[in-house]
């Protein structure tokens, strides 16, 4: 076995020195440390020989194999470029790699997560696969609500704890509960993500599409403060010409709740397809948070009260980026994404 590794690896340090192209060096490469070459057949075999051979024959082996591959590597630093390179120019100018830059909507959620780290917020993430407890028991949803109904809520084939199907979460609140497991008051905590709805599309309307939680929990929160915080963010997201508009609203998790609009940026309110021909977009969700969520977090509402938001991403998004259909965001079309 000696002999014959020995004489293998004569043969090669003889074929490489002759090797002038890197043709010829492929070849031979393949000739000898290939998965065909002899060296291979017998490091295959090795099996075959007697246990106590085994280590000797194996380092045998390694070494013949590492001495050819050296040489391989020296004349592959120096050798002459086959005949196909030669005709090849070095001071041509390269092709620029292509390359690609953020989502728009990511582009715009690290604008919106700015305007509110700058004003103490946390960011934090939640699961997009979720239980009924914490996408709604938990946020006081009545177990009849008709959002639980499968023509609104897309259910997972899997159960929880409780027997119960999880879903594709369908808003961003479920953070809420999330996060004040590990946190206690004074909070304030924005949780951005992709929530799911079992919805038929429009221009204004997508079965998946972003959400931004916010909540402040502390002492002595009242819905002006609500109401300053979400006027302050719109003025600093589109300047001082935004309007808002807030309109009485319900939701089971927050008391009083209010929905905000804001002017339609895309028609100047004078009435386009994407707002419904009424000149303000449906922007936020928004609202106290109901004294039994607060309980359901384990805080004592009589000592804490809190407000808390959804901001509706895409939409907001549209308006920033004067896009008239939702659809295209996930159209997966590069003339649209490429514009960002
Ligand atoms: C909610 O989802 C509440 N969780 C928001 C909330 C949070 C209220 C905290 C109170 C406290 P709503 O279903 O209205 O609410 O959705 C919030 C926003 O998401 C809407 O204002 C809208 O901008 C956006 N939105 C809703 N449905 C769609 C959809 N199908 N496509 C795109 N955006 C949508």
């Amino acid at each position: 076995m000696k002999k014959e590794l020995e004489k293998i690896r004569q043969e090669a340090i003889k074929a490489l020195k002759n090797a002038k192209d890197s043709d010829t060096l492929e070849k031979l490469e393949n000739e000898f440390l290939g998965r065909k070459a002899e060296l291979a057949k017998i490091a295959k075999d090795i099996k075959n020989i007697a246990k106590e051979q085994r280590p000797v024959v194996g380092k045998l082996i390694n070494d013949v194999k590492r001495d050819i591959s050296e040489i391989i590597q020296e004349k592959k630093s120096g050798i002459k470029p086959t005949k196909q390179a030669i005709g090849f120019d070095q001071t041509l100018p390269g092709i620029n790699p292509n390359i690609g830059h953020l989502h728009p909507i990511t582009q715009f959620l690290e604008k919106i997560e700015d305007i509110f780290i700058k004003m103490g917020y946390e960011v934090v993430e939640g699961p997009e696969i979720e239980s009924q407890k914490y996408n709604f028991d938990l946020l006081n949803f009545p177990k009849d609500h008709p959002s639980r109904d499968i023509q609104d809520t897309f259910y997972v084939d899997k159960d929880d704890a409780q027997n119960r199907p999880y879903l594709l979460r369908t808003h961003t609140s479920n953070v809420q509960i999330h996060a004040m497991k590990t946190r206690k008051p004074p909070v304030r905590v924005l949780a951005p993500g992709r929530v799911f709805r079992n919805e038929r599309t429009d221009a204004g309307h997508e079965s998946t599409f972003y959400q931004c939680e916010g909540f402040v929990i502390d002492k002595n929160i009242h819905i002006t403060d609500l109401i300053g915080t979400l006027e302050l963010f719109i003025k600093r997201l589109y300047g001082d010409n935004a309007n808002i508009r807030v309109r009485p609203h319900f939701f089971p998790f927050t008391e009083p709740s209010i929905e905000v609009d804001m002017s339609c940026l895309l028609c100047e309110g004078k009435g386009c397809s994407f707002c419904k021909k009424s000149g303000w977009v449906e922007a936020l969700g928004s609202g106290m948070i109901h004294p039994n969520v607060l309980k359901n977090m384990k805080i004592n509402p009589k000592e804490y009260s809190g407000f808390a938001f959804g901001l509706g991403i895409d939409r907001l998004m549209m308006l920033y980026y004067m896009v008239n259909d939702i659809r295209l965001s996930y159209s997966g079309d590069l003339r649209f994404i490429e514009q960002f």
